[in-house]
């Protein structure tokens, strides 16, 4: 992203900025700390609203004071107070959302760039290095935008440049200066994958999303091999071919590499979906919203972003990165319910569903991520609407054949603010999915259907400790759906790049 980060070692009330952001905590009447020092140049003021009621800190609120006093001893221009809520529910969350409301308001000034304290690390509060790893990594995600589509900017179009967090302790400065440049590369990853994600399908064909990963992989030196359909075919993966037959488009199957360069290393493999369009096949879907089918390679995003950012921070596990892209449409040559496919592992698949066609491709990914011996795999898929009535938007869905690995990902989720939930997958959603003419078919139909299509996936995995994440209800938001102020409404979420660098960290722990 191009917004640039600096700390400026100062005292705050001294800081030059258009725009200065600090904090209340709810039912506080007398300000402390940081926002107590900006209050007294301020001659009182903030105490005086608080007094009126005007500012009550409940979170996300925010006040701006106009500093124009003469005399005044502040030399910001503007101070945003920004409501924290209350004091014991002060969490990693409600720091994302104070923050991210800040960010938007300071854009919807049109200060250009504003300075900040970092909330929540004052007396008794957060470590200042997560607290401020947690506030630049919010505003950042809360100032992303799209425009490749638009062709005249707004009125002008508003965009902030810098941010400045203002810290004057030296210790505290120095692990604030780290956590930050951190914060930039965790939002410049979850910038790319919701950047694919966004991108219209017919500008994100599978060839584009291939070249899309090449670029980012040469820029960090990450190994790559790019396979077409020649190759699929040289190589029996007849279930991503399926899939692709009714497309004009070229399949790809991209695999990338991480070496953490430490030869005791553990490797994850992390498998997306691809579908970079998906119409149903001739198992047609309805067509309301069937345009944010654009979105259903949003695994393959996460995956992308995710690599990225295990170069960026040199995460000291091998990470393996796989995704098919293909699009899923209807045609005179396109696969039909009743057809049955040789998967690459070799198990028989009968179609029934051709709309079921995320654990098709899925299955051949998985069987090569497999392959190339990991110690774990995790996949990432919108693949489900049974998932999205399940669980709504707020957590992705888990399910696996390891207990450990999955609680590593819930707690992960929970840091992350990327909630993950388990379901469970009993042998009897396998036999749900028994075929009469091959071995397994890619439905169980309506009931379960998240679960199903999870014992589907588990076929490929052999006895690799695995974990699927079930991204349909949260890889990106309706346009009138209330969003946490990180998550711009109508856009990709860039879900699963923060997610799986909690994981990642805690799992080589
Ligand atoms: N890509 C969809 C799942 C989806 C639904 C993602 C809503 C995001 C939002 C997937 O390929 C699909 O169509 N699944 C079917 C499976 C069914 C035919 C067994 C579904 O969920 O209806
Ligand atoms: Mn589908
Ligand atoms: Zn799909």
């Amino acid at each position: 992203m191009d917004v640039s980060v600096r700390v400026d070692r100062a005292s705050l009330t001294s800081v030059r900025t258009p725009l200065l952001i600090v904090n209340l905590f709810e039912g506080v009447d007398r300000p402390s700390g940081a926002t107590g020092a900006v209050d007294e140049a301020l001659g009182g003021l903030i105490a005086r609203l608080i007094a009126d009621g005007e500012i009550r800190g409940t979170l996300g609120e925010i006040t701006i004071v106009h500093n124009q006093g003469e005399r005044s001893q502040l030399a910001a221009d503007r101070v945003a107070v920004v409501g924290l809520g209350k004091r014991d529910d002060l969490d990693l969350e409600t720091l994302r959302i104070a923050a991210a409301t800040a960010a938007r308001k300071a854009r919807d000034l049109r200060v250009g760039r504003y300075a900040t304290v970092v909330h929540g690390a004052g007396a008794g509060g957060l470590d200042s290095r997560l607290a401020a790893r947690t506030v630049v990594e919010a505003s950042l995600l809360a100032l992303y935008t799209f425009y490749d589509f638009k062709s005249a900017p707004d009125d002008p179009r508003p965009t902030i440049d810098e941010i400045v967090v203002v810290e004057r302790d030296e210790d505290r400065a120095d692990a604030i200066e780290e956590a930050a440049t951190e914060a930039s590369v965790v939002a410049d990853a979850v910038a790319l994958a919701r950047d694919l994600s966004q991108t219209p399908g017919n500008s994100m064909t599978p060839p584009i999303l291939a070249d899309r990963a090449r670029a980012m992989a040469e820029s960090r030196g990450l190994s790559i091999q790019v396979w077409g359909k020649d190759e699929l075919r040289e190589h029996g993966m007849n279930a991503i071919l399926a899939v692709n037959s009714g497309s004009a488009q070229d399949p790809r199957f991209v695999m990338m590499r991480h070496d953490s360069g430490n030869p005791g290393a553990k490797t994850l493999a992390v498998v997306g979906k691809g579908i970079t369009f998906d119409s149903g096949g001739i198992s047609l879907k309805p067509p309301e919203h069937m345009e944010n089918m654009k979105h259903d390679m949003s695994g393959a995003a996460a995956v992308v972003g995710f690599m990225q950012l295990a170069a960026d921070v040199k995460l000291p596990v091998n990470v393996i990165g796989i995704f098919a892209a293909t699009e899923n449409l209807p045609s005179g040559t396109a696969y039909k319910p009743g057809d049955v496919f040789k998967t690459y592992q070799g198990t028989f698949i009968e179609i029934v569903n051709t709309d079921a066609e995320g654990r098709v491709i899925l299955s051949d990914s998985l069987a090569y991520a497999a392959e190339q011996n990991p110690d774990a795999i995790v996949d990432l898929a919108t693949l489900t609407g049974a998932c999205v009535v399940a669980l709504g938007h707020h957590a992705s869905g888990a399910m696996g054949n390891d207990e450990g690995l999955l609680s590593l990902m819930k707690q992960a989720g929970d840091v992350a603010g990327e909630r993950v939930w388990p379901l469970p997958l009993w042998k009897d959603y396998r036999k749900d999915i028994e075929s009469g003419i091959g071995d397994i078919k890619n439905t169980g139909g309506r009931p379960g259907g998240a679960l199903t299509a999870a014992a589907f996936l588990q076929c490929f995995v052999g006895d690799k400790p695995w974990v699927h994440l079930d991204i349909a209800g949260t890889a990106y938001t309706e346009g009138w759906a209330r969003t946490p102020p990180y998550q711009p409404p109508g856009c990709a979420t860039g879900v699963g790049v923060r997610l799986l660098l909690e994981f990642a960290r805690r799992w080589s722990a």
